[in-house]
């Protein structure tokens, strides 16, 4: 049997993480957990509690109500692909509206949001075979993960795909719109005190600007591979 091993995806705001993480998942039979959706899933619950209002928001209420969140990934064999779950009901759709983007990046600078998010990333990790994609997996929830990628792409191309995505989906958003919500997700991503988004020493650098999916794959998977199959000794 194939050993099974852990795989890091780091990178910015719409650069492919979850499309390619997903495909691994599905390629090598891996969980793929999107740690992302869980920080979107605590600003969902935060916009519908009022604990987010006027644009402020309520950092002790916020730490009162977390230990009451549980977010969970379940497989829809209907759609196939991984939901999020929030207490127990589907917020996959509504974890991807603008509101929430707008205010993410807030929420996920909270050091207890990331305590407790990063601990439950690490218990999800423990039993290995699983794809992580986020912004902070190859430096602080699995460093000693077997490979890590660290994603980039040119901020136009990125905001394009994601404005393409959204408008597929029948979200009425303009490209200057997600142009200036991703580099501001970016700026507070990569410059915030608690485990900003860097690339991991270890990581290996992916720009996929003028790659097609297909080419990254190939290239990916090429390199993780090698991991699986090289003896036990090779890998220290
Ligand atoms: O990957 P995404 O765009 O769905 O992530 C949403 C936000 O969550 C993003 O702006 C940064 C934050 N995030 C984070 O701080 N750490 C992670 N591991 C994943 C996401």
């Amino acid at each position: 049997m194939r050993k099974k091993i852990n795989i890091a995806i780091d990178g910015y705001s719409s650069c492919g993480k979850s499309t390619l993480a997903k495909a691994l998942s599905k390629e090598l039979n891996y969980v793929y957990i999107d740690t992302g959706a869980m920080y979107r899933a605590v600003t969902l619950h935060a916009l519908r509690n009022n604990i987010i209002r006027n644009d402020q928001l309520l950092e002790d209420k916020l730490d009162t109500v977390l230990d009451t969140l549980y977010i969970t990934f379940k497989y829809n064999t209907d759609t196939r692909q991984t939901e999020t779950y929030l207490n127990g009901k589907n917020v996959e759709k509504e974890i991807r509206s603008m509101q929430v983007s707008g205010h993410v990046s807030k929420i996920a600078s909270q050091l207890n949001v990331r305590k407790k998010l990063v601990r439950l990333q690490q218990r999800m990790a423990e039993s290995r075979g699983v794809v992580m994609d986020g912004r902070d997996i190859g430096t602080v929830v699995l460093p000693d993960a077997d490979i890590k990628f660290f994603m980039t792409a040119e901020p136009k191309i990125r905001a394009q795909r994601r404005f393409e995505e959204l408008r597929a989906n029948g979200t009425d958003v303009t490209f200057e719109e997600v142009f200036e919500n991703v580099n501001k997700r970016d700026t507070i991503d990569s410059t915030r005190d608690h485990d900003p988004l860097r690339q991991a020493e270890d990581a290996i650098v992916v720009d996929n600007s003028h790659l097609t999916i297909d080419e990254q794959f190939t290239f990916i998977i090429g390199q993780i591979n090698k991991v699986i199959e090289a003896p036990i000794s090779a890998q220290n």
